[in-house]
């Protein structure tokens, strides 16, 4: 079939809306048409070259939501008219990180995903005849897309697929990090830095653990305002002594838990210095630039606190994603501050400029 789709053609070039090919599903995929896809920093990162195992052509986009269209052979877990959301973090349920509960890093298809192909090595997408690659295995900015069923989590149909297609990426990211990873405890201090999707999704799960204390800490008075809205019950302008106010706050400790969502080495080490000695748990989220290091002393750990990083918020994608939704739909969370502006696929580049200027948190494309 014939669809329109965002490709990246070159890189630090705006992408270029176009038809494309897309061959019908083999066995284990899944047609999906796409009803929603957020813009995500991951596509920008990609778009400008930065990242270094980035490739064009190819179609862009992760954070999708749509409706399944069709089935390749074999596949029984999903049926044509299922609502879904796509997981750049399959969940094949068998492979050994599959089996254990301590990861969500599903290594069944992580190669050939990385290299931009579907699971069997070949892709989907074509153009003039000459394939073109995926993008995450999700390649979302597009009418359709034709994945593994094993990274698509079938949600309850009354979650509205604008809203839905969030849980792809950035705000399953913030609320696993809090639920699954963290593991927050009711009770306790949490510290999020960074208010965009991911940190707003930290508050929202540190609220949903039942924390005393969550302060959250941005640069925008704006983004603040959004994490009072999510749940922070404390919330400040991060600069030079940020570290410094909270353990000030914090009685001269510091938090149980603190979360990283910036992506800046110097706030990862700022959260590492904020959580309290003893037990403190500085999770990191942010995804660094190419090349940079986290600096810690070692003094901080040795004194009982601990760093771990979080993808996708540990989240195992095709059982917790439903259930996150159904906290949404159950009125546990309220995304409608979440998405600041509705555009169309071509309107895809303003997507990334809105994201550059910080108007709003998440642009979304609806198809
Ligand atoms: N681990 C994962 O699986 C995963 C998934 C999605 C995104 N990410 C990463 O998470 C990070 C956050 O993503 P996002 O979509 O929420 O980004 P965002 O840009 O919307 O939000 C980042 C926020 O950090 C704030 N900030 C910047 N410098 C700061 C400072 N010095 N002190 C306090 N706050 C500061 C900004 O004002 C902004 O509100 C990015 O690095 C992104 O790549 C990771
Ligand atoms: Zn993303
Ligand atoms: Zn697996």
């Amino acid at each position: 079939m014939r669809i329109r789709a965002a490709v990246l053609e070159e890189f630090g070039s705006p992408l270029v809306v176009q038809q494309v090919d897309l061959a019908p599903p083999g066995p284990g995929e899944v047609l999906v048409r796409l009803k929603a896809c957020g813009v995500c920093h991951t596509d920008m990162y990609t778009a400008s070259g930065a990242d270094p195992s980035g490739y064009a052509p190819t179609v862009l986009g992760h954070e999708g939501a749509g409706v399944v269209e069709a089935l390749g052979d074999g596949v029984d877990s999903l049926a044509v008219g299922d609502h879904v959301v796509t997981l750049f973090s399959p969940q094949c349920g068998e492979c050994v990180h599959c089996r254990s509960s301590k990861t969500n890093l599903c290594l069944a298809i992580r190669e050939q995903q990385n290299l931009g192909y579907l699971p069997d090595g070949t892709t989907r997408l074509s153009r003039d005849g000459e394939p073109m690659r995926h993008f995450m295995g999700t390649s979302t900015f597009a009418e359709a897309t034709v994945m593994p069923a094993i990274a698509l989590a079938k949600i309850n149909p009354d979650a509205d697929l604008e809203k839905a297609c969030m849980f792809a990426c950035g705000l399953s990211t913030g609320l696993g990090a809090a639920m699954n990873t963290a593991k927050v405890e009711a009770g306790s201090t949490c510290v999020v830095f960074g208010a965009g999707l991911v940190g707003l999704g930290a508050v929202a799960g540190c609220r949903l653990q039942r924390a005393e204390r969550i302060i959250c800490v941005d640069l925008s008075e704006g983004r603040l305002e959004l994490a009072r809205g999510q749940g922070a019950t404390e919330t400040m302008i991060g600069g030079d002594d940020t570290v410094e106010q909270i353990v000030e706050m914090t009685g001269g400790f510091g938090a149980d838990y603190t979360f990283e969502a910036t992506g800046n080495v110097k706030v990862m080490r700022q959260a590492v210095e904020s959580a309290r000695m003893g037990w403190g748990l500085c999770t990191v989220a942010g995804v660094a630039g190419r090349g940079e290091t986290l600096d810690i002393i070692p003094r901080f750990l040795i004194t009982g606190r601990r760093v771990c990083g979080s993808s996708f918020g540990g989240v195992k994608g095709r059982d917790q994603v439903p259930q996150l939704v159904d906290r949404w739909l159950a009125g546990d969370l309220d995304l409608d501050p979440l998405v600041s502006h509705t555009l169309t696929l071509d309107e895809v580049n303003r997507g990334f400029e809105l994201m550059e200027e910080q108007a709003g948190i998440r642009s979304v494309i609806t198809y």
